[in-house]
């Protein structure tokens, strides 16, 4: 099989399809990042992925060219970025590409042509119409029998990518033709009945014994993927909405949480207030839902409502450090944490760098720390005014207050008695709410949370 794309989601499948048996071309036309893996080197920070490539070295190959990757697959997945363009909808340069170069190099032998990557509804069926328009004149006579376009979207989360590849809640299929429902079945059936030996570092969680199978239409297993994050997103704004309302009653968001989340059809999940969502997907993806409802006509009420109160909660956590100094201009502030969230160096759409914007226009002096997406920051957002500390306590030095971005566990287990000596002032705003308010108060922080 062929794989097209090298980021999280292209890595992470052809990886785990390696480690099932199968043999895997990986391609990308980005020559470092191909130079890179031949060398067994990862351009980003995702746990495992580095054991598991060293695992099944043996059953990849990688390469700049698509012609031998589309010719020998039988499987081609297309795993490219679709970032959000000026207006919030989906670039599809990256997928029209992939589109053209298998039209190109298609042979006769039928292949199933896998979407991974998330693309607006009706983004398969325009793959196929790329691939037909491209298609090289051998098989042009064969027109339509050769290939068939599928969909099968990605629900993994950074940061515990392979996990979720290897032990997802459910796999989604759609097509239009069922001879990609029985390659695709074929394909997934090892993780479906949960019949492999678990790597040694991925154990399999108790109790998991098979794994459900949705298949559907092309266009529903499109909408499933952009419905899930937008549901996710929801949820966080929700919470988000009701903490705000927790801090001028007088209740505690945490309690509120639980009390609502062991109702099984709320759920516990993602119901941790804080300074909101980031990442790549659920911003992209909840602007490309509001975008597509446009093109339909539609309003999308809600999802316009969560990505607003979204966006203004990174506002809040801002307010809340007015509340308390008063005056922002001139003081010291450290940021712990950059990532969007722990366990990765991506900055995309991060929370902490709008915060920090906005705080070095009013003026704030800024100290920032992340354990592992310094790297990023520094080649990212060179032009940002800020002092970059790699030991977390020489960036809590002389700062007037300190606000928690990203939940990593370091920060959690800090040796707080230190920090309150070397810290200039004793302002803690913990925009996760992952820090001990008890243990805060004892040594005389002031501590602020969020809904509590
Ligand atoms: C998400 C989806 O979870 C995944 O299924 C999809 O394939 C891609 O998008 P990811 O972006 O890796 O995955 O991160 P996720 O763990 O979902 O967190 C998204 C954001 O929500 C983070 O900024 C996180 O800090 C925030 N979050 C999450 C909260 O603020 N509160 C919560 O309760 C949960």
């Amino acid at each position: 099989m062929s794989v097209i794309g090298t980021g999280y989601v292209g890595l992470t499948t052809g990886l785990l399809f390696a480690y099932l048996g199968n043999k895997v071309i990986f391609v990308d036309i980005d020559r470092q990042k191909i130079e890179k893996l031949k060398n067994r080197v990862i351009p980003f920070y995702e746990p495992y992925i580095e054991e598991m490539l060293n695992l099944v070295y043996s059953n990849l190959e990688f390469s700049t060219e698509y012609k031998e990757a589309i010719e020998k697959a039988d499987i081609i997945f297309i795993c490219v970025g679709t970032p959000p363009d000026k207006d919030g909808k989906p670039d599809l340069t990256g997928l029209t590409a992939a589109a053209k170069e298998i039209g190109r190099y298609l042979n006769g032998k039928f292949k199933v042509i896998v979407n991974k990557s998330t693309v607006p509804v009706g983004g398969g069926n325009w793959v196929e119409s790329v691939i037909k328009t491209n298609l090289n004149d051998k098989c042009r006579s064969n027109q339509g029998h050769n290939f068939v376009v599928a969909s099968n979207p990605e629900f993994l989360r950074e940061g515990s990518a392979l996990y979720d590849a290897f032990y997802p809640e459910r796999i989604v299929i759609g097509a239009d033709n069922n001879r990609a429902f029985e390659v695709l079945l074929e394909l997934f059936r090892p993780i479906m009945n949960q019949s492999f030996n678990p790597p040694p570092f991925l154990p399999r969680p108790n109790g998991l014994s098979a794994v459900p199978i949705i298949t559907t239409n092309l266009v529903s297993a499109e909408l499933i993927k952009y419905a899930s994050n937008a549901f996710l997103a929801t949820k966080i704004s929700f919470i988000n909405e009701i903490a705000n309302l927790c801090e001028k009653v007088g209740a505690d968001i945490k309690e509120i949480a639980k009390g609502i989340g062991l109702d099984s059809r709320i759920g516990s999940k993602f119901l941790n207030a804080g300074v909101g969502w980031g990442g790549s997907c659920f911003g992209k993806d909840t602007a490309a839902l509001v975008e597509m409802g446009k093109e339909y006509g539609l309003e999308m009420h809600i999802i316009e409502a969560v990505r607003k109160v979204n966006y203004l909660q990174r506002k809040r956590i801002i307010e809340k450090l007015y509340e308390k100094l008063k005056i922002v201009k001139g003081k010291t502030i450290g940021i712990l944490g950059l990532a969007f969230k722990p366990n990765t160096d991506d900055l995309r759409d991060s929370p902490a760098i709008d915060i920090i914007r906005t705080l070095l226009e009013r003026g704030a002096h800024l100290k920032v720390h992340d354990p592992v997406a310094l790297d990023n920051f520094r080649s990212m957002y060179s032009s940002l005014n800020v002092v970059v500390n790699e030991d977390v306590y020489q960036m809590v030095e002389d700062c007037d207050a300190l606000i928690l971005v990203t939940d990593w566990d370091e920060y959690k287990e800090l040796d707080w008695e230190k920090v309150k000596n070397i810290m200039a002032g004793n302002l803690i705003v913990d925009g996760r709410n992952a820090l001990d308010e008890e243990q805060l108060s004892k040594l005389n922080f002031k501590y602020v949370g969020v809904g509590r």
